[in-house]
C-alpha cells in the first residue's frame, strides 16, 4: 500500500511511525513532513492545504489512502477534494469537520441530539454578548466560532477577563463567538473512529494543557498526555458513548453529512457524568502520540478500516499497557518561542516500541538539528505501569541535550502523584 500522511508536526511522526510497523505499508509519504520523519518515511514539499495540489500528487504517486493528520485542511474540504476523485481518505468531509471548525455548529448539534454540554449562547455583536456576560456574571467561558489553534478560549474567572476576552474576540471582522457556563469536573479525551455508520472506541487519553507544573499558567497546544486515562473509566466511556458520541454521530447522518475520521472528544466528568466540551475531527497533538504507541501497527488497519467504510470488520487489539509523551518546548512557548537552538544527542537514544522521541518542530540547519516551533519534541514512554511509562519518557528528556528547550517535570501527576 501506498499511504500519504498530510502534516508536519509530532503527531504526523507518530502516526507515520505506527503506519511504518504495519507491513501492508510499501510507501509512505508525508507532506510537508520534518526532519523526524524524514528518518522513517519520504517528506513531500506540499502544502495540505493545496487540495489540487494534494489530489495531484496522488494520482502521480499511486497513494492508495490519504490520513490527514490537522484540522485546518479538514475545515477547508481537502476529505470532499479527495474523495471526489476517487481516492480513499481519512478525515470528515468540510460539513462533518465543523463539528470542530464551528463551536457553535457543534453544541447546536448537542442541543439537537440532546447531548449533555454546558448552557450556551451565541452572538455576533459586542454590545450583545457584553450585555450577556454582564447578566450571567462570572466565571464564564468566552470562544471565538472559528478554528483557532487552541487559542481561541477564555475561561474568564473575572467579568473584566470576560469583556477584555469579548474586545478581542470582536476585534476581528465577521466575529461570532459562543459563550457559555463553566463546566465543573476534571478533563479527559476519548477517541472514536466512525466510518460514517459504525463506530470503534480507540482509546483515551489526558493532556496537560497549562504551562506550568501543578497545571497552572497559560494554556497551550498540550505540555505533555497519557493513555488510558483513569478519570474515563469503562462506566463513564459507556456513558459518554451512549449519551454523546452515539447521538452526534446519528444527528450527523440523519443531517445527511455523515462523520468518517476519528472524533476526539473533551469531556469534563463529574461524580462519573460525562459532559463536552468540545469536539475535534483529528487526532490531538500530542494524545496521538500516546495512542500511537500503545496501537502500533495495527493502527494502519483501524484508519484503513475507517477510511472504506469497514469499521464492523475489525477490532482493537488491547495490550495491558500505558505510555506517557513529555513535550520539549522552546522558551517562550506558547507566546513567541526562540527559534533556532540547538538539538543535540537524539542519535544515541533508542527507537523502539516502548521509547521514541517524535519531532513537533524541528529544523536542519547547516546538517544541525535546531528548534523551529513551540513544541519541539515528544519524548514518549510506554510500559506495563503508568510509572514506567513516564520513568521512560523523562529516561528520554534526560538524555537529550537542547539548552534552550523546556518541559514540565509532573506529566501525569493526576493519576501519579506529583514527582
Ligand atoms: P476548547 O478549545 O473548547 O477545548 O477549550 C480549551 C479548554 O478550555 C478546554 O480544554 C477546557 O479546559 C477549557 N474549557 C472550555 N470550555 C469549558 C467549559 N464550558 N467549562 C470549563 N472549561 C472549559
Ligand atoms: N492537545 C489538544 C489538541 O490537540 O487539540
Amino acid at each position: 500500500m501506498n499511504i500519504l500522511i498530510l502534516g508536519g508536526g509530532g503527531r504526523e511522526h507518530a502516526l507515520a511511525w505506527a503506519v511504518k510497523q504495519n507491513p501492508k505499508c510499501d510507501r509512505l509519504i508525508v507532506a510537508p513532513g520534518n526532519p523526524g520523519i524524514a528518518a522513517i518515511a519520504e517528506c513531500a514539499a506540499i502544502d495540505p492545504l493545496d487540495g489540487d495540489a494534494v489530489a495531484e500528487f496522488c494520482h502521480e504517486a499511486a497513494v492508495d489512502l490519504v490520513i490527514v493528520g490537522p484540522e485546518a485542511p479538514l475545515a477547508a474540504g481537502i476529505g470532499d477534494r479527495l474523495r471526489a476523485a476517487g481516492l480513499a481518505v481519512f478525515g470528515p468531509s468540510a460539513e462533518a469537520a465543523r463539528l470542530e471548525s464551528s463551536k457553535a455548529f457543534a453544541k447546536a448539534i448537542c442541543d439537537a441530539c440532546g447531548a449533555p454540554t454546558a448552557a450556551w449562547a451565541a452572538f455576533d455583536r459586542l454590545d450583545a454578548a457584553l450585555a450577556h456576560v454582564r447578566a450571567e456574571g462570572a466565571p464564564i467561558v468566552v470562544k471565538a466560532d472559528g478554528l483557532a489553534a487552541g487559542k481561541g478560549v477564555t475561561v474568564a474567572a473575572t467579568l473584566d477577563q470576560a469583556e477584555a476576552a469579548l474586545e478581542s474576540a470582536f476585534s476581528a471582522e465577521a466575529a461570532r463567538v459562543v459563550i457559555e457556563k463553566v463546566l465543573p469536573g476534571e478533563e479527559a479525551s476519548f477517541f472514536v473512529l466512525c466510518d460514517g455508520t459504525d463506530i470503534l472506541p480507540i482509546g483515551t487519553a489526558q493532556d496537560h494543557k497549562r504551562v506550568g507544573e501543578g497545571d497552572v499558567g497559560p494554556n497551550t497546544g498540550g505540555m505533555g498526555a497519557y493513555s488510558p486515562a483513569p478519570l474515563l473509566t469503562d462506566d463513564v466511556q459507556r456513558r459518554a458513548l451512549a449519551t454523546i458520541i452515539e447521538p452526534t454521530l446519528r444527528e450527523m447522518a440523519r443531517r445527511g453529512t455523515p462523520f468518517q475520521g476519528v472524533l476526539y472528544a473533551g469531556l469534563m466528568v463529574e461524580d462519573g457524568m460525562p459532559r463536552l466540551v468540545e469536539y475535534n475531527v483529528r487526532f490531538g497533538d500530542p494524545e496521538a502520540q500516546v495512542l500511537a504507541m500503545r496501537l502500533g501497527g495495527q493502527m494502519l488497519d483501524l484508519i484503513q478500516a475507517t477510511a472504506e467504510g469497514r469499521l464492523r470488520d475489525v477490532t482493537v487489539t488491547w495490550a495491558d499497557d500505558h505510555a506517557l509523551t513529555v513535550v520539549l518546548a522552546a522558551r517562550g512557548y506558547p507566546g513567541q518561542p526562540q527559534a533556532g537552538g540547538p538539538i543535540r544527542g537524539l542519535d544515541r537514544l533508542p527507537e523502539t516500541s516502548a521509547q521514541m522521541v517524535f519531532h513537533a518542530g524541528t529544523a536542519l540547519r547547516d546538517e544541525r538539528l535546531v528548534a523551529a516551533g513551540g513544541r519541539v519534541l515528544c519524548a514518549t514512554g510506554r510500559g506495563t505501569t503508568l510509572q514506567e511509562a513516564r520513568d521512560r519518557a523523562y529516561a528520554l528528556v534526560d538524555a537529550i541535550e537542547a539548552p534552550d528547550l523546556f518541559c514540565r517535570r509532573d506529566i501525569g501527576w493526576r493519576a501519579l502523584g506529583r514527582p
